[in-house]
């Protein structure tokens, strides 16, 4: 595995002054498109599910230059092959030159990955809940990881299907992965959406507020932090009053449930970027803190379950759990979350896996 640790530009551009010379010549011959600075590294990235999420997920990786290789896979029969290469279209225009290659179910082509991204599964449909997906995204889930670490066996695992929570508990307790390598994605997701209403409620830019949603990621299990969310460093308390507060949360709450209402399925653009910006932390090992459903044993008071709190991630995965102090009312909901999830969770010992 090499890491770089040096900060790019999304679209490939190392910094200012590297790209300067890409500047010069631009400005000098205007209908000359130049190419970005390009960097290689070594790391191979499988997104298993090539449907809406994994797709996005996977040009976002792209995009970002994050790999040498990305492989998407899916059992629909060329799928993952049409939209790789699709993709894989876009290099010349985007100025990234990270390779993508489709597979249908053959798993010899994502051996030696380093992250995977599991995104196979049914997604909610107008009215369902989350939850309502585990019967069948169990098995599936369950399926795609003992495939990737028979030829994958030292990635890192990334769970998105749903329900997330329940999908991370059951790979980590069937797989005998380290615990630092599994990751579920969901709060980064939700801590965005909280964010952006944040931005709204403040008409002010979504980049000036800070804030993170912890607990489950389920619509009544979330829980928005609005007493620490500031804005530049200023609790967003002192712009806005409590019944504001209380819809900014309740909007996040049922983010995803309002999009899926409107497009009719599950929403992918914020969900494929922000697997992506998961996947660069790792990848960079930047050591950002995000939300993550990871392993707890005692932290928040819980134990033998999966659930979203802040942690470093690294090169190695999760690094770090922040266990910071929760006042009463926050504890409470945390531990409502626990309840609920676990509940979930006992749903697996009566499913045949
Ligand atoms: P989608 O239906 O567009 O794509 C799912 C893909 O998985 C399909 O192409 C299907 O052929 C494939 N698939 C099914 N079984 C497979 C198997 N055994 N092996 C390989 N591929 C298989 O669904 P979408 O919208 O991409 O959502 C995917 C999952 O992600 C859903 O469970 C959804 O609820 C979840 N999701 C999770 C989010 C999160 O924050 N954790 C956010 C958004 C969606």
């Amino acid at each position: 595995m090499s890491i770089s640790q040096t900060r790019y530009h999304p679209h490939g551009y190392k910094n200012w002054f590297v790209n300067l010379p890409n500047f010069t010549f631009a400005t000098g011959f205007r209908n000359i498109k130049t190419r970005t600075v390009v960097h290689h590294n070594r790391m191979k990235i499988t997104v298993v599910g090539a449907g809406a999420v994994g797709a996005t997920c996977a040009d976002n990786i792209a995009r970002r230059q994050l790999a040498q290789e990305v492989v998407l896979l899916d059992i629909k029969e060329g799928l993952s092959e049409g939209k790789a290469l699709d993709m894989f279209q876009t290099a010349t225009l985007c100025g990234f030159d990270t390779k993508i290659t489709g597979s249908t179910n053959d798993y010899a082509k994502t051996a030696g990955s380093d992250v995977v991204v599991i995104t196979s599964g049914l997604p909610r449909k107008p009215g369902m809940t989350r939850e309502d997906l585990i019967g069948t995204n169990a098995k599936i889930v369950k399926g795609v990881t003992d495939n990737i670490l028979q030829h994958s066996p030292e990635a890192i695992i990334i769970i998105v299907s749903n329900p997330m929570d329940t999908m991370t508990y059951l790979s980590l307790t069937t797989s005998g992965l380290a615990k630092n390598k599994l990751i579920g994605m969901g709060g980064i997701l939700d801590s965005a959406r909280f964010k952006t209403y944040l931005s709204l409620a403040l008409d002010c830019p979504p980049n000036d507020i800070h804030g993170a949603v912890i607990g489950g990621h389920g619509d009544t299990t979330m829980i928005p932090l609005t007493r620490l969310a500031t804005r530049n460093g200023v609790p967003v308390s002192q712009f806005l009053d409590d019944e504001t507060l209380q819809k900014v949360a309740a909007d996040t709450m049922v983010g995803g449930a309002t999009l899926t209402k409107l497009i009719g399925t599950s929403a992918w653009y914020a969900p494929g970027a922000a697997v992506a910006e998961l996947v660069e932390s790792i990848v960079r090992d930047q050591k950002h803190v995000f939300t993550c459903c990871v392993s707890l044993e005692g932290e928040y008071g819980q134990s033998d379950i999966c659930l979203g709190v802040p942690v470093v991630i690294g090169k190695n995965g999760w690094e770090a759990i922040i266990d910071y102090k929760l006042n009463d009312e926050e504890q409470a909901a945390f531990a409502r979350s626990a309840d609920a999830v676990r509940n979930m969770n006992d749903v697996l010992k009566t499913l045949e896996l």
